[in-house]
């Protein structure tokens, strides 16, 4: 059985909070990964469980520093988690191929190219809003 890609790497964005959850998200995922299909869909679940967290937390940051690109950014979430939950719901009536495929190869294809964009793009705005806050900072001390 296919047990993950190797040539996936996921990058390091050089904020905490973001990649600390990254890490956590590929960690859960590759714990799951391997299930017997009847643990599809509880893999499943449990890879939107976290990813629905760690979205909250990143739109959290986009709204606080006001980042142009958050409805962008946003509505890539939302539609990953649709198209998940669709996927789910085709699992549980009965296409296990499907949810298997998503699970191994979908899932962390869409994630490594999401983190290489628009986490990317967010992460650079939110390092240059805090250089700019800290420039601030020294400019008026
Ligand atoms: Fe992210
Ligand atoms: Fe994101």
């Amino acid at each position: 059985m296919y047990h993950g890609d190797d040539s996936i790497d996921l990058p390091i964005l050089g904020y905490a909070e973001i990649d600390d959850d990254h890490q956590l998200i590929w960690r859960v995922w590759q714990q799951v990964l391997g299930v017997a299909d009847d643990g599809v869909v509880g893999a499943l679940r449990r890879v939107v469980e976290v990813l629905a967290q760690h979205f909250m937390a990143e739109e959290a940051l986009m709204k606080a520093t006001g980042f142009p690109g958050a409805d962008c950014h946003r509505a890539e979430h939302d539609r990953v988690l649709a198209v998940l939950e669709r996927v789910i719901q085709a699992t549980v009536a009965g296409n296990g191929p499907l949810g298997r495929y998503v699970l191994v190869r979908e899932v962390p294809t869409w994630f490594a190219r999401h983190v290489t964009g628009m986490d990317r793009l967010t992460v650079l705005w939110l390092r240059g809003r805090a250089t700019a806050t800290d420039h601030t900072l020294t400019a008026a001390a």
